[in-house]
């Protein structure tokens, strides 16, 4: 798999956002421009949890605010599950696996379109064929080496990064000065999830998508390799009752906290 990704999201690396420069009025110029170049440099933030937690929002707002990348990582894994569906591979065939990872290749554009083979899967990739086969993918050794890589490279190349997923901080970022784990109860977290399939007028039940985040939950937190689980050393943040700007906020001050 190429790295396209790092040249797509190199490009949309930003300058931090307005509100946590604000102390920079009081430096001389050429110090503004120290200032801003190493708390960009720092501006990589972790944001893990299971589905329905609000992860995605909150992470795409939290870039949005600060003007950096956002990278969601579960698009890539569904992308993978995509294609291995379509191909009818057998998840036992480790080596049928490793060639279909191969010959793909899989960008996230700024925009957040997942482009598969040149194919844009953005629509594609959500629909209940993929949710019920994404997590027994996302538990192979090959397919987790495959995305970790391309993931850090995107870090690597970004002067700010929000990434969001399941082993973000454990694996992907673990030197990331800022680290997020939002959590829901799961009646609120599949709710949520009903909620946005109606909009997009899927006909799914509330006990349909309940039991799916229940044994994807169940896959995601009992696998071998990186398995969803708070790493030390990071914020757990419990949404349950908290609106999306209410996490925003929450998830704002303690970065500002922390460049301070
Ligand atoms: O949005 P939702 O919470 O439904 O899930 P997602 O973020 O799109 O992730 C889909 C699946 O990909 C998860 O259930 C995990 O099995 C896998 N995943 C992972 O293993 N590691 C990540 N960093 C992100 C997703």
């Amino acid at each position: 798999m190429r790295a396209d990704l790092t040249r797509h999201m190199a490009g949309r690396a930003k300058t931090v956002g307005v509100k946590f420069l604000e102390k920079k009025r009081y430096l001389p110029k050429d110090l503004e421009k120290d200032r801003e170049m190493s708390t960009n440099s720092l501006l990589k933030i972790a944001i893990d949890g299971p589905a329905g937690s609000g992860k995605s929002t909150v992470a795409h707002e939290v870039a949005n605010r600060l003007k950096i990348t956002y990278l969601d990582t579960g698009a890539m894994y569904r992308a993978i599950t995509l294609k291995l569906l379509r191909a009818r591979c057998d998840l036992d065939d480790s080596s049928g696996v490793e060639a279909l990872l191969a010959g793909t290749t899989l960008q996230v554009l700024p925009g957040g379109q997942v482009i598969l083979d040149g194919e844009n899967v953005t629509e594609a990739i959500r629909t209940p064929a993929v949710n019920a086969a994404v997590s027994p993918v996302a538990e192979l050794l090959a397919v987790r080496q495959k995305m970790v890589r391309q993931q850090q490279e995107i870090a690597g190349a970004s002067e700010g990064i929000v990434m969001e997923g399941r082993d973000i901080a454990s694996t992907v970022m673990p030197d990331a000065p800022f680290k997020f784990y939002l959590d829901a109860a799961l009646p609120v977290r599949a709710r949520r999830r009903l909620e946005e399939q109606l909009d997009k007028g899927l006909p799914l039940s509330y006990e349909n998508i309940l039991d799916e985040i229940k044994e994807r939950d169940r896959i995601d937190s009992e696998r071998a390799l990186s398995p969803l689980a708070v790493t030390p050393g990071t914020v757990v943040i419990d949404t349950t009752s908290l609106s999306i700007d209410e996490v925003v906020d929450r998830i704002l001050q303690e970065i500002n906290r922390g460049r301070d």
